[in-house]
């Protein structure tokens, strides 16, 4: 895709999309993704910029377009060549990244708003299946969503995401109409993300039945669905009931200090990351239902090498169809 060796994108996975982490997929000849929401245009210039330096290979740059895309000004100054929007309606946005001369990809989570992202000119679709970690704007499992945009012919490249964190899943995927993947949950649990090594271990340790869709982490987001591993915090907001806001049980308790040593409370939505001090298990760890397929924290690169290989030898499970 998008002259990249391999058809695989690395999701922007928050905080923990860091350069070295992007840099690293990128050299492997796959396509690196940092995630730009509530960034200021210097800070942006400068990840850009730091990520640049270390790979000359493909990297894109998202904005969750619930929130203002504030450093979008950077971003098409920028030498970026692609540019992703979820959740939200990217219908103004597309001709601005279009007309910088850069690739526009929307993720979807239903065949209406694939519809509606191909007419207003995206460059490819990002089709999310429920299995995702992370926010899900998805209403859909995965291969029922990817089956229904393919056949539907839109005429753009479609990726599939959501779940996926193995060869055998790309490839089936793939054989599916999919013409590239793209993988959240499997990169965080890398050498180079910088998700906190106690969430990188619970990603390992964990099966899809250990996670869990819910509203609990709203702190910063209302009413957004995510998929996360279950933790202290959820369980007990669920056997509270979940409640709203004010009365939640070990409201107010600050959980962890952040490096800079500003505080976080119990259910922001902040992710754990490396530097970040206290009770960082009970934040949301975002965990796609694919950690079943998680085994062990290898670098990146040799990941999507890796990953890749197992790809191209495996033998696509039949249509369910
Ligand atoms: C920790 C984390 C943070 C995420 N942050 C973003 C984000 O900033 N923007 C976005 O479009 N998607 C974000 N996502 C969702 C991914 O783009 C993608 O849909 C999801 O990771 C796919 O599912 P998987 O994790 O099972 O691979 C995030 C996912 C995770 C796990």
């Amino acid at each position: 895709m998008f002259g990249s060796q391999i058809p695989v994108l690395q999701a922007p996975i928050g905080g923990s999309a860091v350069p070295e982490l992007v840099a690293s997929v990128a050299n492997a000849g796959a396509i690196g993704g940092l995630a730009l929401t509530g960034w200021s245009e210097s800070d942006a210039s400068a990840v850009i910029a730091k990520t640049r330096a270390l790979t000359s290979g493909l990297f894109f740059v998202n904005f969750l377009l619930a929130f203002e895309p504030q450093c979008l000004g950077s971003v098409l100054d920028s030498d970026v060549p692609i540019v992703t929007f979820s959740f939200g309606d990217a219908g103004q946005l597309i001709p601005v990244i279009k007309a910088a001369g850069k690739v526009c990809g929307v993720q979807v989570g239903n065949l209406l708003g694939a519809r509606r992202a191909a007419l207003q000119g995206a460059d490819f679709l990002i089709c999310q299946g429920i299995e995702a970690g992370g926010r899900v704007q998805s209403t859909q499992p995965l291969e029922s969503l990817l089956k229904s945009v393919v056949n539907e012919d839109l005429g753009v490249p479609v990726v599939a995401t959501g779940g996926i964190a193995s060869g055998a899943a790309i490839r089936d995927a793939m054989a599916m109409g999919a013409s590239g993947v793209m993988m959240g949950t499997r990169f965080l649990a890398t050498k180079e993300s910088r998700a906190h090594e106690l969430y990188k271990d619970r990603i390992v340790r964990s099966s899809a039945a250990d996670t869990a869709m819910t509203l609990c982490f709203m702190d910063g987001w209302l009413n957004s669905t995510h998929r996360v591993l279950r933790n202290q915090t959820l369980e007990d907001w669920e056997a509270a009931g979940c409640p709203p806001p004010g009365s939640r049980p070990g409201e107010g308790d600050v959980l962890v200090k952040m490096d800079d040593g500003e505080p976080v409370a119990r259910y922001h939505m902040f992710q754990p990351l490396a530097g970040y001090e206290g009770r960082v298990e009970e934040l949301p760890m975002y965990c796609g239902t694919g950690c079943t397929d998680i085994h062990d924290v290898p670098s990146a690169g040799e990941l999507v090498q890796r990953l890749w290989r197992e790809a191209r030898i495996h033998q696509p499970k039949p249509s369910s169809a």
